[in-house]
């Protein structure tokens, strides 16, 4: 396969997605059997991520799908904006959200924040990628993961850089040429 000419080093590739999909898709099958969860995906990074890990989960959901911009203002909470909003209630639903990739956190925080605030039984997350080390708050754990990686940007598989590189089907590390001194 060709890797494009921007990526530094591929650091997961398609099968390894594909494997891990299957993984974590066998196991909430086992936790929301008979709980007909609503995964929600963060547009537009996790679809398809989403659309791959559903393939294995092997019980009744639901897909709801809502897009936020993250503004780091002065305070280092973060403040979020709903560009498009999930279309249902969540009360008393059990929330499984989707996410290409976790960060800071700051993002997450805030939609698990909401989706409490309006009740949602329960609220988990899976993301594909984790950054641990990005995180500036505390208390952002997600329940699956699929892969952690070290603190570098990378794209594909629906990380974007500046809305390119979604549609590459490995995830890779995006050379540094690409975005600096632009
Ligand atoms: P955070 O956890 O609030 O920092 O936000 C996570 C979001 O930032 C993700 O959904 C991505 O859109 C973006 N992001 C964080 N790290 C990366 C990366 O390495 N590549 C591409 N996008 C990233
Ligand atoms: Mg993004």
């Amino acid at each position: 396969m060709n890797i494009n000419p921007c990526i530094e080093e591929v650091l997961i590739t398609h099968e390894m997605i594909q494997k891990k999909c299957e993984e974590l898709g066998k196991i909430i099958t086992e936790d929301y059997n008979g709980k007909v969860p609503i995964l929600i995906g963060l547009l537009k990074g996790a679809v398809p991520f989403m659309a791959e890990l559903i393939k294995y989960i092997d019980c009744d959901i639901e897909l709801e799908f809502i897009d936020v911009s993250s503004y780091e203002g002065v305070s280092s909470t973060g403040v979020i904006k709903i560009v498009r909003d999930i279309n249902c209630s969540v009360e008393d639903r059990h929330i499984l959200l989707v996410d290409d990739i976790i960060d800071t956190g700051l993002t997450l925080n805030e939609v698990i924040k909401l989706l409490k605030d309006r009740k949602a039984a329960s609220v988990e997350t899976v993301t594909l990628v984790d950054k641990p080390e990005g995180r500036k708050i505390g208390g952002i754990n997600p329940k699956y993961i699929g892969y952690t990686i070290p603190n570098k940007f990378v794209v594909g598989f629906g990380l974007d850089y500046n809305e390119l590189y979604r549609n590459l089907p490995y995830i890779g590390v995006l050379k540094r040429s690409v975005y600096e001194n632009k």
